[in-house]
């Protein structure tokens, strides 16, 4: 990929062209077919899907059919625990909680405190199994059914994944990973193992029921590479491919056009700020404002490349109709970035103010979630 932009596992960078990447990863649109299918079966089209942000799939028919036919599967979705949790991760499991709503799913959800070892030079173990627990507060947070929900760190639930992860490995040589995530010689060899673990969990269904079981598994397009080897050893292993729906990447406060990152606090919202720091941070963020307010209000603004837009479109402003009165005011010149960036603070502080008290109270109900072996 060399059109400006990159996006792999490890690395997200350049104005994403989600139809190219479409293309280049081999994937499916979800397109008004499938949506209206969607619909029918849900009852309700989620805010994602009316606006793309959920845009992609493989596979997502089969889903589908199952429930359609009134066959169980599984969601899997993961997380890798290298810092606090940001509004960009979120996102994918806010999709998750809704499929799990409509159709009583059991959600399988990794927490990949061996990844982020392996891959964060300054990180030990320690501060990654630290990590997934400060994480796993803000997964119960978001209100996944205890009864239904299994998550795990890597290291704690090893005796149940290395079985098949063993299986995966085998069937996964040193070229296709230096292929496909871009590892060389002189990475460790825990990175090179990793991706037999991620995939692990897309089987672990069909070991617990002991027949073929789907998994649908929410994620951002970055993570598609290890599903690509994912699906590809599958058969080889008679177990059946996992199907995915994907979702863009959360912008940050630099612009639309750029992903949030752990790295860079000052630009993404952590669950974990207090109120103030969220304000401060939305209050510096890069708009599409002109330079000045005579010029924005001749002109109007461009709420394309705005990331305050973003926000309210990816989580803010769950209408779709004052969003478009949003955008078109901005145009028109009839709102300013001030005053824009004010109303998405009291929103965004509202949000962490109640999330925030759910994270506390999830500490005291989190084994009902976690399980070890
Ligand atoms: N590798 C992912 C990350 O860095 C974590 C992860 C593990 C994951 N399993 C997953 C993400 C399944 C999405 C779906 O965050």
């Amino acid at each position: 990929m060399d059109e400006g932009f990159r996006v792999t596992p490890w690395e997200v960078s350049g104005r994403v062209d989600y139809d190219r990447l479409i293309q280049e990863f081999g994937t499916s649109k979800i397109d008004s077919c499938l949506k209206e299918r969607l619909q029918k079966n849900f009852g309700e089209l989620h805010q994602y899907l009316r606006r793309d942000i959920f845009f992609s799939h493989r596979d997502l028919d089969i889903i589908l059919t199952d429930f359609e036919e009134g066959k169980k599967f599984y969601l899997y979705t993961g997380r890798g625990p290298s810092g606090h949790t940001h509004l960009g991760h979120i996102l994918p499991w806010i999709f998750t909680r809704y499929i799990q709503e409509k159709t009583g799913s059991v959600l399988l959800f990794q927490l990949t405190d061996d990844e982020k070892f392996y891959f964060k030079e300054e990180m030990t173990l320690e501060d990654t199994r630290k990590m997934a627990y400060e994480n796993i507060l803000d997964i119960i947070a978001l209100g996944f059914q205890p009864d239904k929900t299994r998550i795990f760190l890597d290291t704690e639930y090893i005796k149940t994944l290395y079985p098949v992860a063993a299986k995966v490995a085998k069937k996964i040589t040193f070229s296709t990973v230096k292929a496909v995530f871009g590892l060389e010689n002189s990475n460790n060899i825990g990175e090179i193992f990793y991706t037999s673990l991620q995939s692990t969990p897309a089987f672990l269904p069909s070991v617990f029921e002991g027949r073929d079981t789907h998994v649908l598994i929410p994620c951002g397009i970055d993570q598609d590479p290890h599903f690509r080897v994912c699906r590809d050893v599958a058969p080889k292993l008679g177990y059946p491919k996992p199907a995915l729906v994907h979702c863009k990447l959360f912008p940050s406060l630099m612009g639309a056009e750029t992903k949030m990152s752990a790295s860079l606090p000052e630009t993404s919202i952590f669950t974990t700020d207090a109120p103030k720091v969220a304000k401060k941070k939305i209050m510096n963020a890069f708009t599409g404002g002109a330079v000045s307010v005579e010029e924005q209000r001749k002109h109007g603004g461009n709420p394309d490349v705005c990331s305050v837009f973003a926000y309210y479109q990816f989580m803010f402003e769950p209408d779709d109709a004052k969003l478009g009165e949003r955008s078109t005011a901005c145009r028109a010149g009839n709102v300013l970035c001030g005053e824009c960036k004010q109303v998405l603070a009291e929103r965004v502080i509202e949000f962490l103010k109640a999330h925030q008290e759910k994270r506390e109270k999830a500490r005291a109900i989190l084994e009902k979630f976690v399980v070890r072996d």
